[in-house]
């Protein structure tokens, strides 16, 4: 007999002594190190820095954070910035990703757009609104905007074919869709209408919040959002259903339903997803930041409206028609003048004066959020041999795909100047601001 056999007397599972009495405790996976990189990161005095290492480097036994947001033995995060979003937009459900992309996909996916299907996107959006279509094998049909610079809901009723599965307003720059008509017409057409709410976090129309009145609402949290935790999204819905597929798709369908391994309840529960998951780092920055956001939209909407009492009149001055300016989150101004040559000019001259203003499109200017450049669809590009989604139709069938598409988007983004608005502008910013842009349009606009 061996030496251990020797020692064995009974099994414990038969009430013998363990031979295993006890391990750990352990430290955890993070510690004083990961958290310095973080402390590292904001701009503390090299004075405050030292103090902060010196009471890091007195730890011994620091434990650190689990930054998985499931089976984690604190409240997460995540789930906590979840809950203040739907608090925030006034949903019944919200699922927390990693960008809005990524909340796009899932949503397009959850409500079962597929091969062959097409789905109308404005022609004024960032390229995720269509290329989350793309992505998800269906065929994004691009539609012009109006003077709101969001969906014209006449040009997406025109849109409408058999194959049609949903309706995308993307609330531009920080203001509504015209959601109204386009509620009407998703009801008329039984269709879902998307949500895009990237730029326009905490807005809202009619006193509802922007990505609470269609059937599914995409934020992004990326760091040039009005909320951001560098990279970041959130679903937000009043549809169980939606919810729990969009939630199994962004988790490679890991089916975190009431019974996480239970069988599908219902045709349609389970099917192989992505990964998508925000981590607790995302979520406890996001969680601050939603806390802000009325502050912050305070900020804005008071600056902007100094900014706007500043300006006079002028002969061919108008402004981006707001389909609700009580909404508006106000992170920008933007000004329609007669032609895209003293539309450049102006920006030039504003520049010049220290006005922050910029151009929305120039034609010789390269920019994802115009459907011009988007030679991915206008070439229906595949990234593989397969030619998808384009394939999934016949080529006569596909939409008439061409630069020269939408006139009027065109026309108004090229004679479109965008001024950025910063809520911790002073009164005096924001005089000076409008006293710029007097003082530049009087000249032009004589
Ligand atoms: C209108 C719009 N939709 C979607 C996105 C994609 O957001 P994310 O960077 O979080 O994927 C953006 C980002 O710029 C956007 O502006």
């Amino acid at each position: 007999m061996t030496k251990v056999a020797n020692e064995v007397k009974a099994l414990a599972i038969e009430g013998g002594s363990k031979a295993v009495p006890m391990l750990g405790p352990f430290p955890t996976k993070l510690g004083k190190e990961e958290l310095w990189e973080l402390i590292d990161m904001w701009d503390f005095s090299p004075a405050k820095k030292e103090k902060i290492r010196e009471i890091l480097d007195g730890e011994t036994n620091l434990q650190g954070p689990h930054l998985f947001r499931y089976y984690n033995p604190k409240p997460s995060r995540v789930a906590t910035a979840e809950d203040a979003m739907r608090e925030l937009i006034g949903t019944k459900y919200c699922l927390a990703v990693n960008s809005c992309t990524s909340a796009l996909i899932a949503s397009y996916r959850a409500l079962g757009i597929g091969m062959g299907d097409e789905v109308i996107v404005p022609a004024y959006t960032f390229f995720a609104s269509a290329a989350g279509v793309a992505a998800s094998n269906a065929i994004p049909v691009i539609v012009e905007v109006d003077d709101s610079l969001t969906l014209d809901p006449e040009a997406a009723e025109r849109a409408i074919t058999r194959r049609t599965k949903a309706i995308v307003v993307v609330h531009m720059r920080g203001a509504a869709g015209q959601m109204d008509v386009l509620v009407d017409l998703a009801k008329r057409k039984g269709l879902p209408l998307v949500e895009d709410v990237a730029q326009a976090g905490g807005g809202s129309f009619r006193g509802k919040r922007l990505g609470g009145i269609g059937s599914v609402g995409c934020f992004s949290f990326d760091h040039y959002k009005v909320m951001s935790s560098g990279e970041g999204g959130f679903v937000t819905t009043n549809d169980e259903w939606l919810y729990t597929r969009a939630q199994s798709w962004h988790d490679t369908a890991a089916c975190w339903r009431p019974d996480r391994f239970a069988r599908e309840r219902r045709e349609g529960e389970l099917f192989a997803g992505e990964n998508y998951r925000m981590s607790e780092l995302q979520g406890a920055v996001a969680l601050a930041q939603i806390r802000k956001t009325d502050a912050m939209l305070a900020g804005y909407r008071r600056a902007r409206d100094l900014i706007v009492a500043g300006i006079d009149k002028f002969p061919g001055l108008s402004f981006r028609r707001l389909t609700d300016p009580a909404g508006d989150t106000a992170i920008c101004l933007i000004m329609f003048l007669p032609s895209p040559e003293v539309t450049r000019r102006a920006i030039e001259a504003l520049h010049a004066e220290g006005v922050p203003a910029g151009g929305v499109y120039d034609s010789k200017v390269r920019d994802w959020h115009i459907y011009a450049y988007w030679e991915h669809v206008l070439e229906t590009k595949s990234v593989a041999a397969d030619g998808l989604p384009w394939t999934a139709v016949p080529r006569p069938e596909l939409p008439k795909y061409s630069r020269e598409m939408c006139p009027r988007t065109l026309d108004l983004l090229g004679r479109s100047v965008h001024i950025e608005i910063n809520h911790h502008y002073s009164d005096e910013d924001c005089h000076s601001i409008a006293r710029g842009i007097n003082k530049v349009l009087h000249c032009l606009l004589k």
